[in-house]
């Protein structure tokens, strides 16, 4: 995936009752509509008019109920107290919508390899080759005893067990021939085969057979969008992932990850130009800097402690609830933290303690409030400049935006922002092809390239 010096454009969505931002639905101008579909399509369509490349859907199988192992607080607020399924939501977006990507998480350790790589190949089938998967390996117990188990499987034991996930599902995406369907009426021929494979999988943890009953998809197989930031995390990142999810407060830090995470991507024997690094942001724009300063200033003031506490709370897979905000982390607690071990590790080395306290994780995390990402605020010029900024010196390849309020966020981006962007040579007029894969400039997808080093 050359950058061609273009960025790439996400959107980063939520099925749920707020934007990412739990706050945002307390804001004057969001939406409630979340339960139609309807919601879901007008951000489809400003979005594909602003020439996004995707908008992907996070998830969540549980709402946040870690703190005080009680979720009455967390429906109270309206802290992400809804999660719908995706998969309707993406068809529902698909079918208003020509060219736009669409991805949405399935959880690696939840669900079952054939059973998600025939979720998504349906969907690619359907949507004409715009889906993403993004392939996660989930976070909490609450999770878990929503699925049937009784905690949440160790960390770099969830990524051994979704590298032997995605063999099975690459496996079957890959195990019918392009040309296996030949359909013709006459000779009674409907496919061939010596070109519909079965996969004959047996491994550690999965065994699924086959032959898969959904043919070659569109762009080959879906995308994949992948969000791991520990060590291990990147390193299966940098095996499969097409399309990085990642957090970085800062320029100068992002721009050594970025360096680095390239490397690991050639390392593993793929082409590091055709794998996108995208952090996350938020942006507020106004037409004056005093104008977006007003909104940025609003949006701020809908923050509550508690959403904090109870995402945090949520993220780590730890009860905050009995801990004071000025107390230290014991070394004990501290190696307890079984849900995103890099975010611990982030407390750390910012705070600059070795055992941090729940005030330094609730400050530096930023969790509850935008200042979880990056905000890029101003005016659209001022902004495209940040942008640039980052972009031109390889801190990242394009952007994951959240948004502050719902549908305004992305409405805003589309009229004033896209525009600015396209003047400077940043990002694209159109859309380059029909494809996901087309349109972020990625080959199409060879069967089996996966298991070959150097397929990219
Ligand atoms: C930016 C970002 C977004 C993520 N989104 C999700 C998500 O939507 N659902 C989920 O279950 N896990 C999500 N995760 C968690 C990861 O899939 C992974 O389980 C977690 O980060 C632990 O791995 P790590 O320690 O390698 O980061 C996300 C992580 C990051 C950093």
């Amino acid at each position: 995936m050359s950058r061609d010096g273009q960025m790439a454009l996400v959107a980063f969505l939520q099925a749920q009752n707020c934007s990412n931002y739990p706050g945002s639905w307390r804001h004057p101008a969001t939406m409630q509509d979340y339960l139609g579909a309807e919601y879901y399509q007008r951000i489809a369509r400003t979005l594909e008019a602003g020439c996004f490349h995707m908008a992907f859907f996070d998830d969540r199988l549980a709402m946040p109920d870690i703190l005080g192992d009680d979720h009455a607080e967390t429906v109270r607020h309206g802290i992400r107290a809804v999660k719908l399924d995706l998969v309707s939501i993406l068809t529902a977006m698909g079918l208003a919508t020509r060219h736009l990507g669409l991805g949405a998480t399935y959880s690696t350790t939840y669900y079952e390899p054939f059973h998600v790589a025939r979720v998504f190949a349906t969907l690619d089938h359907l949507l004409g080759g715009r889906v993403a998967w993004n392939v996660v390996t989930s976070l909490n117990d609450s999770e878990a005893r929503n699925m049937g188990a009784a905690a949440h499987l160790e960390h770099d034991l969830r990524y051994d067990r979704a590298d032997e996930f995605l063999e099975v599902v690459l496996g079957h995406w890959d195990s019918w021939e392009e040309d296996a369907l030949v359909q013709d009426r006459a000779s009674g021929l409907f496919a061939d085969p010596a070109k519909v494979r079965r996969l004959d999988f047996e491994g550690r943890w999965f065994r699924s057979r086959g032959p898969f009953t959904v043919p070659r998809t569109p762009q080959g197989r879906p995308v994949l969008i992948q969000a791991g930031q520990s060590g291990r995390g990147q390193r299966f990142a940098a095996r499969w992932g097409e399309l990085i999810f990642v957090i970085q407060p800062q320029l100068e830090a992002a721009r050594r990850a970025w360096r680095a995470f390239k490397d690991q991507v050639a390392s593993a024997g793929r082409d590091p130009g055709r794998v996108r690094v995208c952090p996350a942001i938020y942006v507020i724009l106004g037409e004056t800097e005093a104008a977006a300063a007003e909104k940025r200033a609003l949006i701020e003031s809908l923050a509550r402690p508690v959403d904090g506490l109870a995402l945090l709370s949520e993220v780590l897979n730890v009860d905050f609830s009995k801990k004071g905000l000025d107390e230290a982390f014991t070394d004990e607690e501290l190696a307890g933290i079984t849900g995103l071990q890099a975010l611990r590790d982030r407390v750390v080395a910012q705070s600059g303690k070795r055992n941090p306290t729940l005030r330094d994780f609730v400050e530096i995390s930023g969790r509850g409030t935008i200042r979880e990402f990056p905000v890029f605020c101003g005016t659209a010029p001022r902004v495209a400049e940040e942008m640039q900024a980052w972009f031109e010196q390889e801190a990242c390849d394009g952007f994951v935006i959240a948004a502050t309020h719902m549908p305004g966020s992305y409405e805003d981006v589309v009229r004033l922002l896209v525009p600015e962007l396209q003047r400077r040579g940043l990002f694209r007029r159109g859309y380059q092809g029909t494809t996901l894969r087309e349109n972020l400039g990625l080959p199409r997808a060879r069967p089996f390239d996966w298991r070959a080093p150097g397929g990219g």
